[in-house]
């Protein structure tokens, strides 16, 4: 119970059968990462960033929480995409949300949670960005879906609005924002086509000159 034997077993026939396939694979990445995307997205269990594009170890850098927000203030978030960029030099940050998220259904709700109420709030301002859109829609499930989706849009907008991404691109950086929803009934991933690249593409109010 305290030891949880049975990972540690399944660990050690993971790291078995990794250099069985690829003798070097641990000497090679034990030296350096050089990962070309960064990955923002849900903490939930069904969304393995690598699994899900069948990337290996060293292939993608991952920052999750819960609701793949990005919020201004977070240091964590933030120190995530300063590293991302300015160190591994990563040419893609993907924003990937899912439909059947537990956050954005319970952000639609009016109940209290507790102390995540205050993490929800962010998505409770995207509703509210967008009400008109969502409040246009009858049924709920078609609302729940869509604030799945026009939360990944925020949340590529705040990637864009954050200066370490703006400093890279004025210095002429390939630097791309894409915004992406899994569904986890069929394992597939949409592309939201909200593909950001460069300063010009962004709100005039959040550009720094
Ligand atoms: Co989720």
């Amino acid at each position: 119970m305290r030891r949880l034997k049975h990972l540690f077993e399944k660990n050690k026939k993971w790291a078995a059968k990794t250099t069985e396939a690829d003798p070097g694979f641990f000497a090679r990445l034990s030296k350096q990462q050089s990962p070309e995307y960064l990955w923002i997205g849900c903490a939930d269990s069904r969304v393995p960033a690598n699994q899900i594009v069948g990337l290996v170890p060293g292939e993608i850098f991952v920052h999750r929480n819960i609701a793949n927000v990005v919020v201004h203030t977070d240091l964590n978030c933030l120190s995530v995409i300063q590293y991302a960029v300015e160190v591994l030099r990563v040419k893609h940050i993907i924003v990937c949300g899912h439909y059947g998220c537990g956050g954005i259904k319970a952000a639609l709700e009016s109940k209290e949670h507790g102390l995540i109420d205050n993490w929800l709030r962010h998505i409770k301002d995207v509703y509210r960005f967008h009400q008109e859109k969502i409040e246009a829609l009858e049924n709920e499930a078609d609302r729940f879906k869509l604030l799945c989706e026009l939360n990944v849009v925020e949340q590529v907008a705040n990637v864009c609005h954050t200066t370490i991404v703006q400093n890279a691109w004025k210095a002429g950086r390939e630097l791309a924002v894409h915004g992406w929803v899994y569904g986890l009934e069929d394992g597939i991933i949409k592309d939201l086509r909200v593909c950001i690249t460069g300063l010009d593409e962004i709100s005039e109010i959040h550009r720094m000159k």
